[in-house]
């Protein structure tokens, strides 16, 4: 695993935009594997701002969702759907046939959950996943004890994750709690992960993620499976690593190796 640490958010923003904006300059139909939260919202401000100034074009992107909430319809204010709308899709020109959700109405749903699998493989696969973390380790909404190897499907939410996003909400009870996610096996196909953490509750996530065993109690762990998995943190999220020095000189040397290489 990279694990870059950096002082702040808009370090990172600046970071991951960068790659998926190189990304997209070499593979103008690149897919893209989406995240929902607070943490991906510099990304996309500043997907929206190269777009805007005309460096990136978006019409033969094609994106996939990691999760939804369960029987939100598509323009109701807590949908993943509206806030992805909000913060990413309105300010580029992806066309709307490319955008993809796990589904969450209708009936079948798992059949429906097999059929978002097959369309992610039918175009190609997805080139590069963004990822945020929760506070208990969940990534997509993999609560813990989820199969490493589980695939879309429809979860229930812990209690600790209804607490944290239940600043969101007015009351509890008008909080799903239900999502489809993609599954660890799902994010873990992905070519590319690119995941962001901001903030000292994500400390033990990340720590747990990093330098703990393999585990589906801490579903994020499961990316040390994973053969290209970066890591974008800030000081806060990194303060647990034991390791932290160790990443730091890690990432002097890489930035030592690409001026060797660039001369
Ligand atoms: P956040 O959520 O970006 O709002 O912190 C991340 C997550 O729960 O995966």
């Amino acid at each position: 695993m990279k694990v870059v640490v950096l002082e702040n958010a808009d370090q990172a923003a600046d970071r991951v935009s960068a790659e998926i904006l190189e990304a997209l300059q070499k593979k103008p139909d690149l897919v893209l594997g989406l995240a929902t939260g607070s943490t991906p919202i510099g990304v996309y401000s500043r997907l929206i701002q190269a777009h805007q100034v005309g460096r990136v074009d978006f019409s033969r992107v094609t994106t996939f969702n990691l999760d939804e909430y369960l029987d939100l319809p598509p323009d109701h204010p807590q949908s993943y759907r509206f806030f992805m709308h909000k913060s990413l899709f309105s300010g580029l020109n992806i066309h709307p046939s490319k955008i993809h959700f796990p589904p969450t109405q209708g009936p079948d749903l798992p059949g429906q959950c097999e059929r978002y699998e097959a369309r992610i493989k039918d175009c190609g696969g997805i080139d590069i996943q963004l990822l945020g973390i929760g506070s208990n380790g969940h990534i997509g909404f993999n609560e813990p004890t989820s199969s490493l190897a589980s695939r879309t499907r429809i979860k229930t939410l812990t209690e600790k994750t209804l607490r944290d996003n239940s600043r969101f909400y007015e009351s509890l009870e008008t909080q799903p709690q239900m999502a489809a996610t993609m599954g660890i096996g799902t994010i873990l196909e992905a070519k590319k992960i690119l995941l962001q953490a901001f903030g000292i509750k994500k400390a033990d996530a990340v720590r747990a993620a990093v330098e703990g065993p393999v585990s589906a109690f801490w579903p994020g762990s499961a990316l040390q499976l994973h053969p290209d998995v970066s890591l974008y943190l800030d000081s806060e999220s990194a303060s647990k690593l034991s390791l932290l020095a160790y990443y730091r000189r890690v990432e002097q040397n890489q930035e030592y190796l690409r001026q060797r290489d660039s001369k």
